[in-house]
Formats: structure tokens, sequence, C-alpha cells
């Protein structure tokens, strides 16, 4: 499954802010990503950023008038409204605001806007007191009840020395929203629970038992199935990986910890993924200071910890139960013989251990195995597919059960 702005025409709109200086990265992470953006600015914004940036961004010619003769301004705005499968205006002024609001076309950007039926995000960025200004809160609530998208400001230090609402939120949680918009809701209003990351098992306040799992596999499952409309929990052991925009956190440490939160919020789950690496033995003390090492050997004793996915299979009621199964041989027989001992509904076999797939790798080699002895084997693919390829599975059986 290809990218989700993989062929995606977007226009980026850009108002006279000073914010404006943050849409380049904006415009490079879509285009990075596989969009085609096309950019059309008002005459203030180019008081902040030169079109020549944004045309060798964006690798296409940028519209400021409808009267640019050489680029046919007037004839192309309504081309590009046509072609856009999403529109975003970043920063989002207030004059825009309340032009969009009120349907008048006085400029290029807003002349576009009223020809345009796609996806439409305004992220306003302002002074607090114009933000909060009861005309532009009015503006906004008329963009909002007219289909539009409002993304919030974020709160901080702004350029004019004013601490509060009004700063354009980073380019990264832009382009995480617009995301969102163009991803189908197959899962919309689904409850999902996934674990993901390693657990960490204290020897000492200083050392402990863990493994190479980044938590990337699981992450990208938990974004990936937020941007489907889903209400997601994330049960992460500890990584570097920031969290999902939009995901519901809960940060565990040990497999005692991970088993506790998986079994308080299973109840009112409809689907549980079990990606994580769970530890399989713990300490069986944790020393209360640091182990000096005076001896020539250290003996340490291991107890076993609690199968976490086994235990939800009892437990299951109405869930789908999905695990992973980390093997460095024999995949189809021990991901076989773990779907069946743990009550799954499905099982992710990966071969661990290579450059390709597996821990800490950004791209994956699955294959999916059934209860009814069915499988499907995948190609190599970055985990952001692997995830969205299950989801499809999921939400194919969400169907199916519905039915039934
Ligand atoms: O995090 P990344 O770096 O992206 O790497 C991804 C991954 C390799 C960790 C992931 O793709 C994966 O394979 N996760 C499962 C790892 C694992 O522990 O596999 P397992 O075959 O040992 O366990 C089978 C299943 O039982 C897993 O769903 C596991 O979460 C669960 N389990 C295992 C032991 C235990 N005590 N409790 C469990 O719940």
């Amino acid at each position: 499954m290809p990218c989700i702005f993989q062929d995606k025409n977007i226009v980026l709109g850009v108002c006279g802010g000073i914010a404006a200086y943050k849409i380049p990265e904006l415009l490079r992470i879509l285009v990075k990503q596989g969009a085609s953006v096309k950019v059309i600015m008002t005459r203030n914004a180019e008081a902040f950023i030169g079109k020549v940036t944004f045309e060798a961004l964006s690798g296409n010619p940028v519209c400021v008038s409808l009267f640019e003769e050489e680029n046919q301004g007037a004839i192309r705005h309504i081309a590009w409204a046509q072609e856009s499968d999403a529109v975003i205006i970043a920063p989002a002024t207030a004059n825009m605001i309340g032009k969009l609001a009120n349907g008048i076309a006085d400029d290029a950007l807003s002349t576009f806007m009223l020809a345009v039926t796609s996806h439409r995000i305004i992220c306003p960025a302002m002074n607090t007191n114009m933000y909060e200004n009861r005309a532009v809160q009015r503006n906004m609530d008329i963009l909002e009840s007219d289909g539009l998208i409002i993304l919030e400001p974020d709160a901080g230090e702004l350029a004019c020395g004013v601490t509060g609402a009004g700063r354009l939120p980073s380019p990264e949680y832009i382009a995480d929203r617009l995301g969102k918009q163009l991803c189908k809701k197959d899962l919309f209003h689904q409850k999902i629970l996934v674990s993901a990351g390693p657990t960490m098992e204290p020897i000492d306040p200083v050392r402990f038992i863990s493994n190479h799992s980044s938590g990337k596999m699981g992450y990208a499952i938990a974004k990936a199935a937020e941007h489907r409309g889903a209400d997601v929990t994330l049960v992460s052991g500890p990584t570097a990986l920031r969290a999902p925009i939009g995901v519901h956190m809960i940060h565990v440490k040990t497999a005692d910890e991970m088993a506790e939160a998986m079994f308080e919020n299973m109840e009112t789950s409809d689907i549980v993924i079990k990606v994580a690496a769970v530890a399989d033995y713990k300490p069986n003390v944790q020393a209360e200071h640091k182990i000096k090492k005076k001896d020539e050997k250290l003996i340490l004793q291991l107890d076993k910890n609690m199968d976490i996915l086994k235990a939800l299979g009892k437990r299951k009621t109405h869930q789908i139960l999905v695990g992973f199964a980390a093997e460095t041989q024999d995949l189809d027989t021990h991901a076989m013989e773990k779907l069946q001992e743990k009550n799954l509904d499905m099982i992710v076999g990966n071969i661990v251990g290579n450059s390709e797939s597996g821990f800490g790798t950004d791209t994956n080699k699955v294959t999916l195995y059934f209860p009814d002895g069915k499988k499907k084997q995948f190609p190599t693919m970055v985990k952001d597919d692997v995830a969205n390829i299950l989801l499809d599975h999921i939400a194919e059986k969400v169907t199916v059960d519905a039915e039934n």
C-alpha cells in the first residue's frame, strides 16, 4: 500500500504572517512523502518569504495573482481546485479567515478557495488577542460549520512578545493531520488497544534485562489506526519515539506493568494488537543498591514473566485479538502454534534478526496467519505500510463480524 501522500495533489495556501517561514519545511515533508504540491501565496506573504523558495521546493509554478499572464493564473486556479485532493492554508491570517467566512474573493487564494470542494484545512496563526477576538472566532465557527477543518494553534511565546494561543503548530503536526484527512475512516469509533516496544526488567537501580525492540512497528500501527478513525490507546515500553498524535499513551517499564495496563483496558476495547516484545524472564529479586563487581562471576536467577497475550486470549470475549510472532526460523510452524495456543484471531509472523525486518528496522517482512490455517505473505515494506495492511485485514473482519 503506498504512502498516504503518494500521488496526491495538495494545494498549499500561504498568507502574510511571521509563521510563513515554517511553510517550506511543511512543503518539503509533503513532497518527500510523494505529494505533488502547488503553492498559492497572497501578496502579503511575499513580504515574509519569496515565491522562488516555494517554486524550487515544489517544482511547480507558484500563483500569487490571477492576472499573471505567463502562468495563466485565472484559468489555472480553477484547474488546481478541480485536481486537488486537499488544500491547506498555513498560516491563515485573520484577514483570510474573514474573507473565506464571508465568500469574499479579492485575490488568487480567496478566489481559488471558492472553487475548491476537496478537504480544506485552515491553520490560524496570529497574535493571541487577534485570535481570541470575537469576530475572528465567529468567522472560524462559520468555516467549521461550512465543513472546513480548523487546526487549533499552539500556545506559547509569539513573535510579537505575547504569550498565549496563536502559534502555528509544527510542520510535522500539520502534515500528520492532513494525512489523517486523506485516510479512509474504516475503523471509525473502533476502540483499539496496542502494545509496543520492549519491557525493561530491573536487576538493580542501574541495570536491566531488555531487548532490541524500538517500538517502530507498534507505533506505526497506533498512528495508522488513529488516522483511520479509531480511538487508540498505546501501552508502550521504554522507546525513543514521539507519541503518535491523537493517541492515548500509557507508559510502562516492566512486563508486570504492561500486563496490568493491558488487562485494565482490554474490556472496553474492540481490537487488541500485541506488538510489544515482552521480556520472557525477569530477575527474581531486584537489588536495592547497585550490585558491586567484586566477584568474577555473577549468577542471576530469573523468573518467567507472565505470557500477557495468552492471558488476554483466555479473557477474550467480543474482542478481535491479534498477536505477533518474532522468529528466527520455522516461521509457519511457530506462528501457527502461537495463534492456537493464545486463542488469537490473527498473528503477524516476522523473521527477526536481519537488516530488513524485525527489531529496530524501518521495514518489515510479514506473513499473516489466520485460524482457518490460511496465510498471506507480503514482501518487505516500510512499517507504516505493514501497519495499514494489517489494519485492512482487521477492518475486513470488523465488517464481516458486524454483518453476522
Ligand atoms: O519494535 P520494533 O523495533 O519495530 O520491532 C518490531 C517487533 C520485531 C518487536 C515486532 O514486529 C514483533 O515481532 N513483536 C513481537 C515480539 C515477541 O515478543 O514475539 P514472541 O514471538 O516472543 O511473542 C509472541 C506474542 O506473545 C507477541 O505478540 C508478544 O507480544 C506476546 N507475548 C510474549 C511473551 C510474553 N511474556 N507476553 C506476551 O504477551
